[in-house]
């Protein structure tokens, strides 16, 4: 929830592997499994998206397929933990990828169309959530955060409302997926047919914006 920055700074295709590298080394600095620090290169990774305009129904599929084996890469070359990580490495693509989030919604091929469950109100998404997670507590690993994110992402369009009813209005880590989905969403539609009470007074907003404006001058 604290790496969607890390995509901002480094936002083009050709930023890839940076990236991946700032991801992977600010995640393990306190997420040392696979699961966890690759949670850091999906939320910065989907940050990127966000600002390539890049189809949501590819961002699994991109994360799974192209960041990944990048971030492989750059675990083996830094050479710290290289075989442990290696023997968990699969735990998080396997959740993502077979028989699980991406097979599950119809995103395999990275085109779509979505398939929802029907119905899929606020009940039946807690379920949902929780059989995403390892533990019951859906969004706090580094895996099913940032899929929580996506799936409010890919059924609220750009309905700030419904963002937050699927990102922020369930039992499990809210916080961390409404984070994580709300980042996107601003990167995608900024500020559009969101209430003014919801940010206007935002703790830290001076600071907020400065970092943001630093940020957005460096990326260019
Ligand atoms: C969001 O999570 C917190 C605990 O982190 C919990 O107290 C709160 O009830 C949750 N919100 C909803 C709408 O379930
Ligand atoms: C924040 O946005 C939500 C969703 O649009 C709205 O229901 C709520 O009233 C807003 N809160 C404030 C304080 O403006």
């Amino acid at each position: 929830m604290r790496s969607m920055c890390i995509g901002m700074r480094y936002p083009k295709p050709d930023q890839l592997l940076s990236l991946v590298i700032v991801a992977v080394e600010t995640g393990r600095m306190t997420h040392h499994h696979p699961i966890g620090f690759l949670g850091s290169v999906a939320s910065a990774l989907f940050a990127s998206y966000a600002i390539q305009r890049r189809p949501l129904a590819s961002w699994g599929l991109g994360l799974i397929r192209e960041a990944c084996p990048v971030a492989k890469q750059v675990i083996i070359e830094r050479g710290f933990a290289v075989e442990e990580n290696q023997k968990e490495w699969d735990s998080f693509s396997e959740k993502w990828q077979r028989y699980e989030y991406l097979d599950l919604r119809g995103l395999s091929n990275g085109e779509g169309p979505v398939i929802w469950p029907s119905p899929y109100g606020v009940a039946e998404r807690d379920e949902a959530y929780k059989s995403f997670s390892l533990t019951g507590w859906g969004g706090s690993c580094g895996h099913d955060a940032p899929m929580i994110a996506l799936d409010a992402l890919l059924g609220a369009g750009s309905d700030w409302e419904e963002l937050l009813n699927r990102a922020a209005f369930h039992g499990g880590d809210n916080d961390s997926t409404a984070a994580i989905a709300c980042c996107c969403w601003g990167l995608l539609y900024g500020t559009k047919g969101v209430p003014r009470g919801n940010y206007s007074k935002l703790e830290y907003r001076d600071r907020l914006e400065r970092s943001a404006r630093q940020l957005y001058a460096l990326s260019h």
